[in-house]
C-alpha cells in the first residue's frame, strides 16, 4: 500500500506518517509513505526525525498548488492522506490569500489528480470551525449546516464540499473527517497550548483572549490520527465523520491548568482584547466514527496533557529555533 501524505511535516501529519511506519495504526508493515509538503513556516522536516532513515519514506519539498508536481507525484498511490493547509485562525484573519490558495485551490489539484491516476481513497482531514459557534449545549452531527466564521474556517468548509462533490460527480472515494481541538508533542509554537507552555518554561507572560470563557474541545494527537486512520481503512466512501475529544473545556481553565504544570499563577496572564469573529464553544458528536469505525478517543486529558508537558519541558532543542519564526509570523 502507498499513501501519499500531504503537510506530513507539520503537527497533525507528522504524527500519522511516525504511527503508520511504526506499525502503530492499521497500514500493513510493507505500507510505503510519500510526504509532500512545501515546509511553510510551520512546516519541520525534525517532525519527521524519528523516521527520516525508513526505506519506505520518501520526502517531497513542494507546493501541493504545483499542479505539475502534484501530477508527477501522485501516480502509484493508493491513498492520499490530505493534510497541508493553512491552520492557524489569527493569520487568516490578517491575510486569508494563501488560505485560499492552499486549502482551496490546492484541495481542488489534488482532486483532480487522484482521480486521474486512480487514486483509491482521499482523506480530506478537516476540522469542527467549519459549523461556526455552537451553542451553550448540545453537540453537532455530520449533516448539520456548515456556517463557518473565519477565513480559515471558510476555506476548509470550501475545500470539505469539493472534495464531497468530486465523489458525488466523478465517483473520487472520498472521506472527510472533522476533529475538535488537538494537542500534543510537536506542535508549532503558535496555538495556545504548545505557545502557553513555551513562553511558560520560559518565564515570559502569555495572552489569554477576551474573558477566556471560549469553549473547546480537546484530542490528543494521536487519537486524532488512530481516526483518521480508521477513516482511511474502514470509512464508507461520501461519508463525513466526526472525532471529537470529548474534554470540554474553556480556554480559561486550560490556562490555570497550563499556569499550574508550569508553577506559575494568575499574575503571568495578559488579558488581551477578544480575536474577531471569535467563536463560543465548538462540540462535535462522534457517535457516527464510533459506530461505524470503532473509534473512540484513548489518551485521558489529564494525562495526554502532563505527557505534552514534560514533552516541551524536554525537547526545548526542537522548540527554541521555532520561536523567532513563531514571532514573525504572529
Ligand atoms: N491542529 C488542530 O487542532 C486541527 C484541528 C482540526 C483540524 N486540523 C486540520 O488538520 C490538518 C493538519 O493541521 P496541523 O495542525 O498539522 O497543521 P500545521 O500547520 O502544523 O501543518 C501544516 C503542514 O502543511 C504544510 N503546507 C502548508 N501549505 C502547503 C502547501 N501549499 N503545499 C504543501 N504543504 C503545505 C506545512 O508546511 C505544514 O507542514 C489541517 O488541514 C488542519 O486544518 C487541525
Amino acid at each position: 500500500m502507498r499513501i501519499l501524505v500531504t503537510g506530513g511535516a507539520g503537527f497533525i501529519g507528522s504524527q500519522f506518517v511516525r504511527d503508520t511506519l511504526a506499525g502503530r495504526l492499521l497500514s500493513p508493515p510493507d505500507v510505503r509513505v510519500t510526504v509532500l509538503d512545501k515546509l511553510t513556516y510551520a512546516g519541520n522536516r525534525a517532525n519527521l526525525d524519528a523516521v527520516a532513515g525508513d526505506p519506505r519514506l520518501t520526502f517531497v519539498h513542494g507546493d501541493i498548488t504545483d499542479v505539475r508536481l502534484v501530477d508527477e507525484v501522485l501516480p502509484g498511490h493508493d491513498a492520499v492522506v490530505h493534510c497541508a493547509a493553512e491552520s492557524h485562525v489569527d493569520r487568516s484573519l490578517t491575510g486569508a490569500h494563501d488560505f485560499v490558495t492552499t486549502n482551496v485551490l490546492g484541495t481542488q489539484v489534488l482532486l483532480d489528480a487522484a482521480r486521474t491516476h486512480g487514486v483509491g481513497r482521499f482523506v480530506q482531514v478537516s476540522t469542527d470551525e467549519v459549523y461556526g459557534s455552537a451553542g451553550p449545549t448540545g453537540a453537532w452531527t455530520e449533516d448539520a449546516p456548515l456556517a463557518p466564521n473565519s477565513p480559515y474556517a471558510a476555506s476548509k468548509a470550501s475545500a470539505d464540499l469539493l472534495a464531497l462533490a468530486q465523489h458525488r460527480t466523478h465517483g473520487l472515494d472520498v472521506v472527510v473527517t472533522r476533529c475538535s481541538n488537538n494537542y500534543g508533542p510537536h506542535h508549532f509554537p503558535e496555538k495556545l497550548v504548545p505557545l502557553f507552555l513555551t513562553r511558560l518554561l520560559d518565564g515570559r507572560r502569555v495572552p489569554l483572549y477576551g474573558d477566556g470563557s471560549h469553549v473547546r474541545d480537546w484530542l490528543h494527537v494521536a487519537d486524532h490520527c488512530r481516526g483518521i486512520d480508521l477513516a482511511l481503512h474502514r470509512g464508507r466512501p461520501g461519508e463525513v465523520y466526526h472525532l471529537g475529544g470529548g474534554t470540554e473545556l474553556p480556554n480559561k481553565e486550560l490556562c490555570g491548568l497550563l499556569l499550574e504544570a508550569c508553577g506559575h499563577g494568575w499574575d503571568m496572564v495578559d488579558h488581551v482584547e477578544d480575536r474577531k469573529g471569535h467563536d463560543r464553544r465548538y462540540a462535535l458528536n462522534s457517535a457516527k466514527a464510533r459506530t461505524e469505525l470503532g473509534w473512540t478517543p484513548t489518551v485521558p486529558f489529564t494525562e495526554g496533557l502532563a505527557d505534552t508537558v514534560q514533552w516541551y519541558r524536554e525537547n526545548r532543542s526542537w522548540w527554541e529555533p521555532l520561536l523567532e519564526r513563531a514571532a514573525l509570523t504572529r
